[in-house]
């Protein structure tokens, strides 16, 4: 079965596909419009979500096809203490392709263990985005026409921002990628991404804390929000909160054809005066999310029972009752799932759920 949980559960290939789809979607929008007639999408969005889930309910009426789903969990059984997993197996019986956004990280993937239709991930915790990615992808490919030799900062919230490592992993496929990451020391990109993605994959990365250094070099300037709720200490969010906002006068050290993205929602790191700049391309991100997500919606009805289209093969997990996963918010500390796995980069063991580091 294929599903969409991480972004390497996609090939390049399959990327390049869902994009030059959506590009034909907005050329010949009559020709998809009864594409999913009879078929239901269930979204089980367990976190607040504005776009991503409203985005899943139009790409899916927008192909004759229909919703169902809760945005509340409290008005689901996980409120009664149902596993995801139990929770998947239900909903299978009644809807032909489930997105899931959980809090918790891992969640996604342990519900595409057992579910009998394609699960995509709407964002698991600070994990993963991978749907966001596609949106992001298909935004660069149209505001500059290519995504390979790009030069992409990523500023803000690289920690807990789930955007951008998924963007990042995505990215790290194309040619001629150099990244600049700028954040202050307590909001870094965590090590799993610059090792297991950046260096392993040959991506070009540098770090600063100046998004003005910065801005003069790049073709794509992805903004992110701090992510408030998943601080666990809230000193450190007030130091943080503030510290990289765009404004005219750092867009007026830009290149002319610099694209600025942002995932939304945005709190206070873009002014609003920057809105009507050209280069303000968010807006327009958000449209390109719908389209993206009919295309992938398409493509993974298509491709679910496809030999041609598998999920990627891994490693066997390693499973040894010594290691423990320290992420609070990982599947694994959250319900019972057997603790595995997996050896990474540089020989570091990482939690085959969430992928951070276990000592
Ligand atoms: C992002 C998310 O949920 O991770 N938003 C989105 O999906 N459009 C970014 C965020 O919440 O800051």
């Amino acid at each position: 079965m294929k599903h969409l949980i991480d972004p390497t559960d996609l090939t390049k290939k399959e990327i390049d596909e869902i994009v030059a789809l959506a590009e034909d979607i907005i050329a010949h929008r009559e020709r998809y419009q009864g594409s999913m007639a009879h078929k239901k999408l269930a979204t089980l969005f367990y976190e607040p979500s504005t776009r991503t889930r409203l985005s899943f309910t139009a790409a899916m009426m927008e192909l004759g096809g229909q919703v169902l789903g809760f945005s509340n969990p409290q008005n689901s059984s996980a409120a009664k203490g149902e596993t995801v997993q139990d929770t998947v197996r239900v909903v299978g019986c009644f809807a032909d392709i489930i997105a899931m956004r959980h809090p918790i990280e891992g969640a996604p993937l342990v519900a595409s263990e057992v579910s009998s239709v394609p699960i995509i991930n709407a964002g698991d915790g600070s994990h993963s985005h991978p749907t966001q990615t596609l949106t992001d992808l298909l935004t660069i490919k149209r505001e500059l026409g290519r995504i390979d030799d790009i030069t992409i900062g990523f500023c803000g919230d690289l920690r807990f921002g789930r955007t951008v490592h998924s963007l990042i992993k995505a990215l790290s496929r194309y040619h001629g990628i150099k990244v600049v990451l700028i954040a202050p020391d307590e909001l870094r990109l965590p090590d799993y991404i610059k090792q297991d993605v950046c260096e392993k994959m040959g991506v070009a990365y540098r770090e600063t804390d100046s998004l003005d250094e910065a801005i003069p070099e790049l073709d794509v300037l992805y903004m992110t929000r701090v992510q408030k709720e998943r601080f666990l200490d809230e000193d450190e969010f007030d130091r943080v909160k503030d510290g990289l906002v765009l404004d005219a006068r750092r867009m007026a050290l830009a290149k002319e054809k610099m694209a600025v993205l942002h995932p939304l929602p945005r709190v206070n790191e873009i002014l609003t005066e920057v809105d009507e700049d050209p280069r303000a391309a968010y807006f327009r991100q958000v449209e390109n999310g719908k389209l993206v997500r009919m295309a992938l919606i398409i493509s993974l009805m298509e491709w679910k029972d496809d030999p041609a289209h598998t999920m990627p093969e891994h490693e066997a997990p390693i499973v040894n009752p010594a290691l423990h996963c320290a992420n609070a918010k990982c599947i694994c500390n959250n319900e019972k799932h057997e603790p595995r796995f997996r050896l990474a980069e540089n020989g570091i063991t990482r939690c085959w759920y969430c992928d951070s580091k276990v000592r």
